[in-house]
């Protein structure tokens, strides 16, 4: 299976942030947002990557990550997207580093709190098709929302008015080689791009799209609201309330001073 991140975009809801960088190297508490989606991957076992970016500060992407030496990769592909023409036609950029594998795709300003590497397994037992990940947000109508009934996804909405459920889809999906059959024959949406969520609904058509719902947070950092959540998210998780010692800590600060 080969994985590929999506960090392409202007990342235009984070004006000025994103001025003068590219949305992914924005720090999320101690690195960098591009980190999160590489090393769920890494993680999940996967050492084929493709980082698709685009904009100005694209170099900066191969000086900060290089081969994938630090994340214990020994190489990493790169492919440039012209532009913002949509979620679909920067993975689209992939087809020829994908060949017949199957596909991991995750987008650049997803971060999660799971390993994805059981859902991976649980993506494998399906042979072929394709999956997508849930999960139940307060504000639905800025995701894509799944239409559900029983264990099937009907239909996919992108951000609607009224949500038909609680969930969000999640940016990991799991596809495989057909994904590229598809987004060939997509149309523009209103917005001018080609919609993940269109592919989805493809796959959901052809009776071939599973889904599971994700046990730990997730959110994505592409507002100034759900970069916060994704800084405190980050900073509260397990790993980093352990690491961080005390002493150092605003709040034992401010207990100091009392
Ligand atoms: O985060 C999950 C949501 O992501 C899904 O629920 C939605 O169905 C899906 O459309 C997407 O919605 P957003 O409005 O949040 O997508 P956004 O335009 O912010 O793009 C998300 C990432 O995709 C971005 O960080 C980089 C990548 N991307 C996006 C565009 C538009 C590209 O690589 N190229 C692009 O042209």
């Amino acid at each position: 299976m080969k994985g590929i991140i999506l960090a392409g975009g202007l990342g235009s809801r984070l004006h000025p942030l994103t001025k003068v960088t590219n949305k992914h190297l924005l720090p999320v508490y101690h690195k960098p947002m591009i980190y999160y989606p590489l090393e769920t991957l890494v993680d999940a076992g996967i050492t084929d990557i493709m980082v698709v970016t685009g904009g100005s500060s694209a170099g900066d992407f191969l000086r900060l990550l290089g081969n994938g030496k630090e994340f214990g990769l020994r190489h990493l592909h790169y492919a440039y997207q012209e532009g913002e023409g949509g979620i679909a036609e920067a993975l689209s950029l992939a087809t020829f580093f994908a060949e017949s594998d199957s596909l991991c795709v995750i987008l650049g300003d997803n971060i999660l709190e799971d390993s994805i590497r059981p859902y991976l397994e649980n993506f494998k037992k399906q042979q072929g098709g394709a999956k997508i990940f849930l999960k139940k947000v307060p504000d639905p109508q800025r995701f894509g929302v799944p239409e559900l009934d029983g264990d099937k996804v009907t239909k996919i909405y992108e951000k609607p008015k009224i949500a038909p459920s609680e969930y969000a889809v999640t940016g990991v999906y799991m596809y495989d080689h057909r994904v590229f059959e598809i987004i060939n024959t997509l149309e523009r949406s209103d917005r001018g791009e080609l919609e993940i969520t269109d592919v989805n609904n493809r796959y959901i058509e052809w009776g071939d799209m599973t889904y599971d719902i994700l046990e730990g947070w997730w959110t994505d950092a592409g507002t100034i609201e759900s970069l916060l959540l994704a800084n405190n998210l980050v900073a509260n998780s397990k790993d980093n309330r352990s690491a961080v010692p005390p002493e150092s800590s605003p709040s034992s600060e401010v207990s100091d001073q009392a």
